[in-house]
């Protein structure tokens, strides 16, 4: 089939390539020149495993290019996906680039030769494919809903492993406007073996923030437990997150086999949850549920709780310290969760700007990121090359993003250039490092970093 992919980000790119590996003709649409012209050359515009040369074996069997031009595009497609930013907006959800895209592919529905099917990929919340995305494409393309057709089909992608969630999904939720809509990406899925969920629009809309929801209640639930260990003597999160695992509801006992799901990577105390999705989602869901009039105490409480362990993690730094005035810190990580070089959202800006504010100077050091995004405004902070350059003269290391390398490093070595030597591990990754006995080690959920009284 002959797909269209409007905005071709982490989302619409991934979405392209593979489909195209399944012998789609595909063509990527961004308003950003420079994208387009990084993908016509085989240059992946940011990083994700396998995306490279994904991409490649698209375009050398001429199943995918890139243009910035919608209207020809469309034209000449059968299927379009709409992939732009939905980013939040105060309390809300930013709908402009989403309305924007419609109007264009609108403009080309009037006078299509042939039926297409307009897709919603993008996180939208319950209600917004059949009405706003319904009403542009009727009123720009004269044509009612049914002369062309219309789907939401969220995405489940997660950052790091885009390539493979996309080729292998866990389920395809086919939200169809009519059964028509609904047949079209039947047939363009077929080559993916996975439940298909054909439902609602509104349904697969509900879907992706209740997935999204979830996962965040998750960690946040998993960062309440932590707070109480660390006010618990003789307690740590660690331990009790094992074992809780361990409960036949999630991990069941299949074939004599204890199966320890994914779910288990998603109950991880830390300094919280980042990325353009998970934050953006759960407050989109908050605002729509204002809207219906529906209380939102739990996900409410979800995010508050979120937005207090970037300061949490730097009071712990200040507590062994003693004070952060003209401390030098070293921030391990800036990325929002390794494996990738996005700092959308990342904790590592609270983290910063909390230790702005507290007057330390920061020296920044991530294996991934070269351009840090969200530091514009601060002038504390140094970025570093190499892990000597942030840790060298530094008072305190505050581990942010749980890279492995980082386990790895000399430590012995490191420390010693350490002016002092409090390490604060905001991700638990390096609790199977052997401290120097200079070193002051403070994790998330454990006593040892809380409220000592009995
Ligand atoms: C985006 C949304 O943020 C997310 O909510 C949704 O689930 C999927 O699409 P992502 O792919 O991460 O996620 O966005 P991003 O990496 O920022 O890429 C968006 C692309 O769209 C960019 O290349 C941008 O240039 C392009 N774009 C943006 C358009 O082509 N048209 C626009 O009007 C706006
Ligand atoms: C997420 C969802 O996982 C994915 O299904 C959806 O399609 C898009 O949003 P992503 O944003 O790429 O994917 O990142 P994810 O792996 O979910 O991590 C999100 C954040 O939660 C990261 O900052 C990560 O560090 C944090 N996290 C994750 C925890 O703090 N604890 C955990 O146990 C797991």
């Amino acid at each position: 089939m002959r797909v269209a992919i409007v905005g071709s980000g982490y989302v619409g790119l991934t979405t392209g390539v593979c489909l195209a590996a399944v012998g789609h003709q595909v063509i990527c649409v961004d308003v950003n020149p420079d994208r387009v012209a990084a993908i016509n050359a085989g240059k992946a515009p940011f990083h994700e495993p396998g995306l490279p040369q994904m991409l490649l074996t698209a375009l050398s069997s001429g199943l995918l290019s890139a243009t910035t031009g919608y209207f020809g595009a469309i034209a000449e497609s059968d299927v379009i996906f709409i992939t732009v930013p939905t980013p939040q907006k105060g309390q809300g959800i930013d709908l402009s680039y989403l309305a924007e895209a419609a109007r264009h592919i609108g403009a080309a529905l009037q006078t299509a030769a042939n039926y297409k099917v307009v897709v919603v990929k993008s996180t939208v919340v319950p209600g917004t494919t059949d009405t706003l995305v319904r009403t542009i494409l009727e009123d720009v393309s004269w044509r009612r809903a049914g002369e062309w057709g219309l789907c939401m089909v969220p995405e489940f992608l997660q950052e790091g492993s885009a390539v493979d969630d996309s080729m292998n999904p866990d389920r395809i939720v086919i939200g169809r406007w009519d059964e028509r809509s609904g047949q079209v990406l039947a047939e363009m899925y077929r080559p993916f073996e996975c439940p298909k969920i054909f439902t609602t629009l509104r349904n697969a809309e509900m879907l992706k923030c209740a997935s999204n929801s979830l996962l965040a209640t998750l960690i946040s639930f998993s960062n309440q437990i932590a707070a109480l260990c660390e006010a618990t003597p003789d307690t740590d999160i660690e331990v009790v997150m094992d074992a809780l695992h361990l409960d036949r509801r999630l991990s069941p006992v299949v074939d004599g086999q204890r199966i320890r799901p994914g779910i288990l990577s998603f109950l991880r105390a830390g300094c919280g949850f980042g990325g353009s999705c998970l934050p953006k989602d759960v407050n989109a869901l908050r605002s729509y549920a204002r809207v219906r009039d529906v209380p939102s105490r739990l996900l409410d409480a979800v995010m508050s709780i979120n937005a207090e362990r970037s300061a949490h993690l730097v009071s712990l730094c200040e507590m062994a310290l003693g004070s952060l005035e003209g401390a030098t810190v070293a921030v391990l990580g800036l990325a929002f969760k390794a494996g990738t070089d996005d700092m959308r959202e990342s904790p590592a800006i609270g983290v910063i700007s909390y230790l702005a504010g507290k007057g330390a100077l920061v020296r920044a050091y991530d294996p991934m990121v070269c351009r840090p995004t969200g530091l514009e405004d601060k002038d504390n902070v140094v970025l570093c090359r190499m892990p000597d350059e942030a840790l060298t003269g530094a008072d305190a290391a505050v581990v942010v993003t749980a890279w492995p390398e980082f386990a790895q490093w000399d430590w012995d070595g490191l420390c010693a250039k350490m002016r002092r030597q409090v390490i604060v591990d905001g991700r638990n990754s390096l609790r199977s490092v052997s401290w120097p006995a200079c070193v002051e080690y403070l994790s998330i959920g454990t006593p040892a970093t809380g409220k000592n009284e009995e």
